[in-house]
């Protein structure tokens, strides 16, 4: 896999946002050793901000008004033009999001994995889930996980690395998943953290609730924001 992708900057909401077909989408999770090369000195030295500024290099391109949307308030993103294996990714309070949508193979992996995580029903509390993602697959509606994609070791952003089996370059029986280069953590495809990994906690999903079949709000959910 290569580590560099090609980014289709898309949403008319916010102009921030990047999806990726579904090809593209498996170029976003370079190979273990290439993208742990690249992470390492992302992470290595300056931490999360700075690898979150790598992953998503057109953050650094917003104008001041969009800036200011993103800090606090909910992101209104149209989630219609993502393929299916596809990830479209936005800013939420200066932190990327992603938005992947699932095919029915990505949901049947993640029964598999159950008894390989550390924390297989998001009970853990410091990165707390909403109720709505508190089952396997961490999403109101089984095909669109949301979360945010920072690692919970130490701030890197993990790389998609959907390609299952030895071709992962993670191990023969991989079934596809997150992996984040700085310290090896790995995740399923609901962002759950296997065991005994740096990284102490499943990815956080963000409050969020559907507007309509192809729109999301991020930040807010019925209970209010976040
Ligand atoms: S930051 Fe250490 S494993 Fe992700």
């Amino acid at each position: 896999m290569s580590s560099s992708a090609s980014q289709n900057t898309s949403s008319p909401m916010l102009g921030l946002s990047s999806a990726v077909t579904e090809a593209e989408s498996f170029k976003l999770g370079a190979g273990p050793a290439e993208a742990r090369r690249t992470w390492m000195i992302a992470c290595g030295a300056t931490g999360g901000v700075a690898a979150a500024a790598v992953a998503i290099p057109f953050l650094g391109s917003m104008a001041p008004s969009e800036k200011a949307r993103s800090a606090g308030a909910p992101v209104e993103v149209d989630i219609g033009d993502i393929p299916v294996g596809g990830v479209k990714i936005v800013e939420w309070r200066g932190k990327p999001v992603w938005i992947v949508r699932r095919t029915p193979e990505m949901l049947e992996s993640l029964a598999k994995a159950d008894g390989q995580l550390a924390d297989p029903g998001s009970n853990r509390t410091d990165y707390p889930t909403p109720d709505y993602a508190k089952n396997q697959h961490r999403s109101i509606k089984p095909e669109f996980l949301v979360a945010v994609g920072i690692c919970t070791h130490l701030g890197c952003s993990p790389v998609s690395a959907f390609t299952t089996g030895a071709a992962s370059g993670i191990a023969p029986d991989w079934p596809g998943g997150f992996f984040c280069p700085c310290h090896g953590s790995t995740f399923d495809m609901a962002g759950r953290v296997y065991a005994n990994k740096p990284a102490p906690d499943n990815l956080e999903v963000p409050r969020h609730m559907f507007l309509t079949d192809a729109s999301i709000l991020i930040g807010k959910d019925e209970q209010g924001e976040a």
